[in-house]
């Protein structure tokens, strides 16, 4: 990997957060503006999410169908934003999978095409050995257990994970694992907090919780849900910070309503010309009409 621009957050500083006991903030962004947002507000991490599937690219209710360009052209608009912030992009499903040389090759395209400085991938087992070698080549990984949306079929639906002892005890061994195999950071999603607890304790590497608890070493929500632009039924562990989607439809709908009255555009918006221009304009218009 290059040297990061002065300015940008370093990765071992996550590490270090961790040990200072200084928590790490992360939201998911998907263009420009929230790319902005996100630095303005001194957000650390910024997570291209494959959650674009579903909040910004109208795939209802999986993450599945998100394709690489689809992912790939919204990491780069984020990477082009954002300065200090550490951009994650997110692998999606059927980029990884596969094998371990084509994990790696769509990897590379992350970093390369879309200037992402990390990827994340979901799952342990098979995956471990995608996660050693995007990190052999180069390419600092976040990995991502418990709730893991692409195989949330596979799972019984999105529902929460390790609530059972021996649950429970898996994730902690999945979470041990991806530390081994080389992952810088590990997304807990959906699991108790106790759980949460113990593996945030076990591993050196910071963990990420969304639905995880409060003793994780930082949080990462949704940015459309925490700022109230989606719409519908939404996990428990989310907090609204806003309610954006009607203060959006409450401005359209009040443009419409003036652009209907002729009330908009007033005569602060529109444009103006000198008056002998004007007058001019206006006589050789009508001498041009008459003829
Ligand atoms: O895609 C996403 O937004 C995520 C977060 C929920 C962690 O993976």
């Amino acid at each position: 990997m290059s040297t990061p621009p002065a300015g940008k957050l370093a990765l071992p500083e996550l590490s270090a957060m961790k040990r200072r006991g200084e928590k790490i903030v992360m939201v998911t962004a998907y263009d420009m503006p929230g790319a902005r947002f996100a630095e303005d507000a001194g957000i650390d991490m910024i997570l291209v999410g494959d959650s674009a599937a579903m909040v910004v690219l109208g795939y209802e209710g999986t993450t599945v169908p998100v394709t690489m360009e689809e992912m790939l052209i919204l990491t780069r608009t984020v990477a082009r934003a954002a300065y200090r912030p550490i951009v994650v992009g997110d692998m999606p499903f059927g980029s990884y999978q596969v094998s371990d040389e084509e994990a790696v090759r769509n990897a590379v395209r992350f970093v390369k095409e879309a200037r992402a400085d990390m990827v994340k991938l979901e799952g342990a087992g098979p995956m471990l050995s995608r996660v050693r070698a995007i990190v052999d080549a180069g390419i600092p990984a976040v990995g991502h257990i418990g709730l893991t949306p692409q195989t949330a079929t596979a799972l019984g639906g999105f529902r929460t994970q390790g609530k059972s002892a021996e649950a429970a005890l898996r994730l902690v061994e999945d979470a041990v694992a991806l530390e081994a195999a080389g992952a810088s950071l590990l997304v807990l999603e959906a699991v108790p907090g106790p759980v949460a607890r113990e593996v945030t304790r076990r591993l050196a590497i910071p963990t990420i919780g969304i639905g995880a608890g409060a003793d994780c070493d930082g949080q990462v929500l949704v940015y459309h849900d925490l700022l109230g632009l989606s719409e519908g039924h939404l996990p428990r562990f989310v907090k609204r910070y806003a309610n954006l989607s009607r203060d959006i439809r409450d401005a359209l709908e009040a443009y419409a309503a003036e652009v209907r009255a002729g009330t908009f555009p007033g005569r602060e918006h529109q444009y103006t010309m000198d008056d002998d221009e004007r007058a001019a304009f206006e006589e050789a218009a009508s001498a041009r009409v008459a003829r």
